[in-house]
């Protein structure tokens, strides 16, 4: 007989950015990490797993619908093997398990969101890929719930196919912690605070672009490790204090506290981008004009708010912004938006400015 698992796993948007790697092959950051997942009702990765004691040939994995054998992929490769391995394991301690781990496995994964857009495709893809195949292989692990350690296990695995990866394990508010072990066991992701923890905290996407990025996370983070001498600063005496104050911002919401450190960190993260060598461009003049806006209704006095910050952006591998703000303000941030970035005329409205929030 065959088996089967279908799973979802959602974006998340680093507020603490993850950039650089202590060890390339277990990709061990140089530093720890924190995002906030978005709701998957509009952003994920959907995968099915499937091992069939029919199926011959390879391994191979439907990206987007186009076949691809796992071996052609060291990451991927890596990912499935550690499961593979997890299931054998399993498999020894209890001979009446099928010998799953012997098959072939077929992967089917699709975004619904455009991939290598700085959207972290490759974070819900990886999370998806370990999560199907840990239920697929009827892992412990999977069956932990988030609560339970076995996520964190997970994420581990998650991580070897792309760091970023191990942080959509979990909903809500996730750190990925650095760890200080060689062989990667305490860098794991963590859950600081569910989705229902700050309900009234919401997300835009500002896609400004939605094409393929220039340099890629991994040989990018890899350049500025070997050139920047401001990384090397941020990594020792920047992000742990950062890692505490938005562990407190987020568990006492204090939206001024969250927003001020995301907009700091997503600055910096773009400044040792540009301290590296060659340099590193991945804002672009919409990016930096959306900056410009946020930054004046920040200092726009509004009736009854006593807060320093009403919305906070947040900038990855490109162009494209995320801003985080408290519900009352979505209605006149996305007015704002509207109004200096107007939809192409050649676009539907409804198109540009995607559910849930509708404009006018
Ligand atoms: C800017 O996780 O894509 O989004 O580990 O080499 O696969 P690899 O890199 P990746 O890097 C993500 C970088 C970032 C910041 C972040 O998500 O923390």
């Amino acid at each position: 007989a065959a088996y089967e698992a279908t799973v979802t796993a959602p974006v998340n948007i680093a507020v603490i950015k993850y950039w650089g790697k202590r060890d390339e092959s277990l990709i061990l950051p140089t530093n720890s990490s924190l995002s906030a997942t978005l709701s998957q009702d509009i952003l994920h990765s959907k995968t099915t797993a499937r091992a069939d004691p029919n199926f011959t040939g390879a391994d191979t994995l439907w990206l987007n619908g186009t076949p691809e054998p796992m071996s052609a992929s060291k990451r991927l490769a890596n990912v499935v093997n550690a499961l593979r391995a997890k299931r054998a394991a399993l498999e020894a301690s209890d001979s009446l398990l099928p010998k799953m781990s012997k098959w072939i496995v077929h992967v089917v994964s699709e975004n619904n969101f455009p991939t290598a857009a700085g959207l972290a495709s490759s974070a819900s893809g990886f999370a998806a890929l370990v999560f199907a195949l840990a239920n697929l292989y009827q892992l412990p692990e999977a069956k932990d719930g988030e609560a339970g350690a076995g996520r964190s296990t997970l994420s581990a695995l998650a991580r070897l196919g792309s760091g970023s990866a191990c942080r959509s394990l979990f909903g809500g508010f996730v750190a990925w912690e650095m760890g200080t072990h060689a062989d990667g066991r305490d860098s794991v992701a963590v859950p600081v605070a569910p989705a229902s923890h700050w309900t009234d905290l919401e997300a835009l996407v500002l896609v400004v672009h939605d094409g393929r990025k220039g340099v890629s996370s991994t040989s990018g983070m890899q350049t500025t490790v070997q050139t920047s001498a401001l990384a090397q600063e941020r990594f020792k005496s920047v992000v742990p204090q950062r890692m505490f104050d938005m562990k407190q911002a987020i568990l006492r919401k204090d939206f001024d506290q969250f927003a001020e450190t995301t907009m700091m960190d997503s600055n910096q993260f773009h400044a040792i981008c540009l301290d590296t060598f060659p340099p590193i461009f991945y804002l672009n003049d919409v990016s930096r004009a959306i900056i410009q806006l946020v930054t004046d209704f920040n200092a726009t006095p509004v009736a009854g708010y006593t807060g320093k910050y009403k919305v906070a952006y947040t900038y990855d591998a490109g162009p494209n912004a995320v801003l985080y703000l408290p519900r009352q303000f979505v209605r006149p941030v996305l007015a704002l938006i509207q109004h200096y970035f107007p939809a192409p005329t050649d676009v539907p409205a409804a198109d540009y400015f995607a559910d849930p929030y509708k404009v006018g």
